[in-house]
């Protein structure tokens, strides 16, 4: 019975597609429209790549989307951009019809109270509300475990930032880093991770000299989902994955 009514539950939920077809085939269509998603991975693990793909997937259908910069300046990460997918000759259009709506809002300072917390908030809830967006990328989130005081300031304001953007009714994937060294697979200062609705995880598989990128879904609210491991790989066109041999 309970089963039952899950997957009709499931069957109502609409999907936003990844642009990757490995990945929508493994998440049931795609990402569920209003989840609140996290990347996590190591560094250089592809976690900033494959949530712009994404957005830029999407854009080009014609569905706007807002790219939250927090660690990095907007010519830079347009520049890197480009230069890891250089047949993506649209984006400068879609920049131009506001599809993709690439914004910096760094946290440069300690946050002290709520409302320096709610006020960053705000800027992202506006930036995502200049362009209508269906789809919001912030990039990424770990930076902000430096600017408050303790892992409990840390999980409230990822709660404040997912209950914002729910309210606001988009579909969210946020990058988190993971520590370079060990195999903690939690993120480090956050409690509990019940406030994102996916979790997709990447790590780095090194063979000699070769290193391959691996994504998989740990979680996903709403949503039927595989949880086997696929190669990602980053060509000049786009993201593509497919099944782990
Ligand atoms: N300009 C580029 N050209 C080709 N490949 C690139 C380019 N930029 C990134 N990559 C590939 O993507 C990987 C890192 O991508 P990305 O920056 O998305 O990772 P990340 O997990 O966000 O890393 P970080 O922790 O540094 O933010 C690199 O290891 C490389 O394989
Ligand atoms: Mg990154």
């Amino acid at each position: 019975m309970m089963n039952g009514m899950q997957l009709d539950g499931y069957a109502q939920v609409k999907k936003i597609g990844t642009g990757i077809s490995t990945l929508d085939d493994i998440l049931y269509g795609g990402l569920p429209e209003g989840s609140q998603n996290v990347i996590m991975g190591q560094p250089g693990t592809g976690k900033s790549i494959l949530a712009f793909h994404m957005a830029y997937a999407n854009a080009k259908l014609g569905i706007p989307c807002t790219v939250i910069l927090i660690d990095q300046r907007r010519e830079d990460f347009i520049k890197n951009v480009v230069s890891a997918f250089p047949h993506l000759e649209s984006l400068h259009d879609l920049i131009d019809k506001n599809m993709i709506n690439i914004s910096e809002n760094p946290a440069y300072d300690k946050f002290t109270t709520k409302e320096e917390m709610m006020t960053f908030i705000a800027g992202i809830i506006k930036s995502a509300q200049s362009n209508n967006s269906k789809i919001v990328v912030i990039d990424e989130l770990s930076i902000l475990r430096a600017l408050l005081s303790d892992d409990r300031e840390f999980t409230r304001m990822m709660n404040y930032i997912t209950e914002n953007l729910h309210l606001i009714n988009v579909t969210s994937i946020m990058t988190i880093e993971l520590p370079s060294s060990g195999t903690r697979t939690k993120i480090p200062g956050l409690f509990e991770e019940s406030m994102f609705d996916g979790v997709i995880r990447l790590a780095n598989l090194v063979d000699g000299d070769e290193t391959e990128h691996v994504c998989a879904i740990v979680r996903m609210r709403f949503s039927k989902f595989k949880s086997t491991s696929n190669a990602m790989k980053i060509t000049p066109d786009g993201v593509i994955m497919s099944p782990l041999k």
